[in-house]
């Protein structure tokens, strides 16, 4: 067990070999206390000498003495009101509207394993032994709910997952206006926060700031998590670096409305809380009813970002993905979108999978424009069959035809949306989102289906089901190409609005289970206009992401290093694009879009027939190169080396989990004359082995590479021919290095 309760002092140790988080139970009002997380500490039968008190006049005082106020005790699950005045994790109001609540220790239990969570995404265990979980059931009299908080600590990872349960167990309903999934409250204040924040085409950048006094956050209101903010953020001490010290990550496995808060008190002391936004949020809890908040994943390290990262990589990719294609190599993809855009028919669709084929590629996507009379973005969602003049074969027709030439063939849908002037419009105007005698803004001219209502999602599954089914689909792109305006459900009642965004993810999850229960072996991919919805939710139901619409090599270097804060490489969608780029306008070469884009799940995204006999030769060459990598880039351990938000020079490196093989990109955006040594210092090889690079006959000691580094100067003369030789020799230089385990001295 990696838990331990104290049960006469009432305390509670979740730990594993490299963590520990301590709470324990208030002696009188029965409310809990946090008081460690961090590195491990040794089991102790009492943690009654951690507490601290302090006499704080002017404070309101809860249990009668001058130290129990609880504005100065660091809870685990805080309300507003009682003495505290700080931001609470939750609120429920009753029926007079009070919102005074007291949620007293009732129970704890004990579960080998991790629980499912209903009808929510969540990360997972196969086998019990992998997970401990710490039910704590509280209760509050008034209003006769009972609260469960729930924490699962994985045996072999720095993993703690929170999530929280309201059940009302009385007569009269109660409104839930906060629920969030976890709240911690650090001792100190010595943070800097990270953070991904972006906008479409500019998604995960990461920002680092300083903690201040007062509310710092993150958030979506939005009814995706957004390209604005990501559901992520990590405290780190203010000398931790990718390689060494403190990190705290919260991750939200959640695709909707979320809040992420710091805030910062009078006393240094920080609260972390992790949810779904508040803002526009009540739901109605009936009696016998529950309401379920989704799982915050929390990952502790000690040994810098990067560590922290890869725990989260290893859970996302192997326990929190699912089905047939976890444990997959993803086939390369070409996708048509940045190729023909609307206009295509048949033919042209076919020439692109014939020399495609030629290349070594393996699927081929068709994107957005095959249904309905759709030639632009302003028509046809939600007319989902095929629109006859450019695929007169149909889908069917046409998925076997690319069958037939030996690729497999994938479809995009936008399944949320709706245009207007189509049948699904015309039939049922009333199941989009808008708010009666109200104007509905619409985005890229379409509107959202109201998919919290369940005759709306049968419907639409209905709809793609017609087409899956005749067909032969072996991927599937579910775009989602605007936010949620106007949010108001026609078949809820007044007091129950404030559920719309919730209910509308729910329904969202449940059409992605149904089509994935239905067809196992599809792989989905997620986007919501490249990566609005770059979360941990989607990745339970769709292994891998669309990661931007910006396909530029050199800005797909800070989108990239971003998500790999928390999202492994094999749900990290990347592909060469055509130069100029479609986004930018940049030209940068051949090899070093590829060079980016290997650092993913790898495909193309270009008129392949329009390459000349050269720049075929090349995709033919990347395309071998990542046949032969892509075990290790999916598999491996994921290291960043140089930051490209601070530096001209990036680097990264994925090794493999023997330690016999790793691949390092580097990149060099801009030239510079006559410039200095640059090295590579490279992570995670075994220091006693001996490897070689490039197959060099140069050969290299683990120790050396880590220590000295790979000197990007060594091979001068090998170096000054490639750089004088190439077509755009100045800017944008980038290059792979394979190491490999050799025998030799
Ligand atoms: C936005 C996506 O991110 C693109 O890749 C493409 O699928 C378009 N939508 C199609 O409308």
């Amino acid at each position: 067990m990696n838990v331990n309760a104290n049960t006469e002092t009432k305390e509670f140790h979740l730990f594993n070999q490299n963590v520990s988080y301590i709470f324990r139970v208030l002696e009188k009002s029965h409310y809990l206390e946090n008081l460690y997380y961090g590195s491990r500490v040794k089991h102790r039968e009492s943690f009654h000498h951690l507490i601290e008190r302090e006499v704080r006049p002017s404070s309101n005082l809860f249990e009668g003495d001058h130290t129990s106020s609880l504005e100065h005790i660091r809870q685990e699950y805080p309300s507003y009101g009682t003495t505290d005045f700080r931001y609470p994790a939750y609120m429920v109001t009753d029926q007079v509207n009070a919102h005074i609540t007291d949620f007293q220790f009732e129970d704890y239990k004990l579960i080998k394993g991790k629980p499912t969570l209903e009808k929510l995404p969540a990360t997972y265990v196969e086998d019990p032994n992998e997970a401990d979980t710490l039910e704590i059931t509280l209760y509050d009299a008034v209003t006769q709910t009972k609260l469960i908080l729930s924490y699962t600590i994985y045996a072999n990872r720095n993993v703690i997952t929170r999530n929280t349960k309201f059940v009302n167990e009385g007569t009269t309903a109660v409104y839930i206006n906060n629920a969030m999934s976890a709240s911690v409250d650090f001792p100190d204040d010595q943070y800097e926060m990270i953070h991904l924040y972006g906008a479409w085409a500019r998604e995960t950048h990461m920002e680092t700031r300083t903690l201040s006094k007062g509310i710092q956050s993150i958030s979506s209101a939005r009814g995706a998590s957004s390209h604005v903010h990501n559901p992520f953020l990590a405290l780190k001490r203010f000398d931790t670096t990718e390689h060494s010290g403190e990190v705290f990550g919260f991750s939200l496995v959640y695709s909707g409305n979320f809040l992420g808060q710091v805030e910062v008190d009078s006393y240094n002391v920080t609260r972390v809380t992790m949810g779904i936004n508040p803002f526009q949020f009540k739901w109605k809890l009936n009696p016998n009813e529950y309401f379920q908040t989704p799982e915050c994943v929390m990952v502790y390290s000690n040994k810098g970002l990067n560590e922290m990262s890869q725990t989260f990589h290893q859970l996302y990719h192997s326990r929190l993905v699912r089905g047939y294609w976890r444990d997959k190599v993803r086939p390369i993809l070409i996708n048509n979108w940045e190729a023909t855009y609307f206009d295509f028919d048949e033919e042209k669709i076919l020439n692109i999978v014939k020399s495609s084929k030629e290349l070594g590629i393996e699927l081929f996507v068709l994107d957005d424009g095959w249904f309905g009379k759709r030639d632009d973005d302003s028509s046809s969602l939600g007319d989902w069959f095929e629109y006859e003049e450019k695929l007169p074969n149909g889908i069917d027709g046409l998925s076997e035809k690319v069958e037939a030439l030996g690729m497999k063939f994938g479809l995009w849908f936008e399944p949320e949306m709706v245009s207007k002037g189509t049948k699904l419009f015309e039939e049922h105007p009333d199941w989009i989102i808008s708010t009666p005698n109200r104007r509905a803004s619409h985005g890229r001219n379409q509107f959202v289906l109201d998919f919290s209502r369940k005759e709306v999602v049968d419907h639409i599954f209905i709809l793609m089901d017609n087409i899956i089914k005749k067909s032969k689909i072996s991927y599937i792109k579910w775009d989602m190409n605007r936010y949620i305006t106007e949010a108001y459900s026609k078949v809820l009642e007044s007091d129950q609005q404030g559920e719309v965004f919730h209910r509308y993810i729910l329904g969202v999850y449940e059409l992605y289970e149904r089509l994935i229960h239905k067809y196992p072996h599809i792989l989905f991919e997620s986007c919501a206009g490249g990566g609005a919805r770059f979360d941990p939710g989607m990745l339970y139901y769709a292994p891998q992401t669309w990661t931007s619409d910006d396909t530029d090599a050199v800005e797909r270097l800070k989108i990239q290093y971003g998500t790999s804060m928390v999202y492994p490489l094999s749900s990290i969608g990347s592909h060469v694009s055509a130069v100029p780029n479609h986004q930018v306008g940049r030209i940068t070469p051949l090899y070093t879009r590829a060079n980016v884009a290997f650092f993913g799940t790898f495909g193309y995204e270009l008129d392949v027939t329009k390459l000349t006999d050269g720049e075929k030769d090349q995709v033919k060459q990347q395309v071998a190169f990542f046949k032969e990598n892509r075990e290790l880039i999916s598999n491996g351990t994921f290291y960043r080396l140089s930051n490209p938000f601070t530096s001209n020079e990036t680097s990264w490196m994925v090794v493999s989990t023997d330690k016999k093989e790793a691949i390092v990109g580097y990149y060099k955006v801009l030239a510079k004359p006559n410039d200095s040594y640059s090295r590579i210092k490279v992570k995670g090889l075994d220091p006693e082995r001996l490897y070689t690079i490039n197959n060099s006959t140069i050969t290299h000691y683990g120790d050396e590479l880590m220590n000295i580094g790979i000197i990007l100067a060594e091979n001068y003369t090998d170096r000054a021919s490639e750089y004088w030789s190439r077509e755009h020799p100045h800017d944008y230089y980038s290059k792979i290095f394979v190491i490999k385990e050799c025998t030799g001295s």
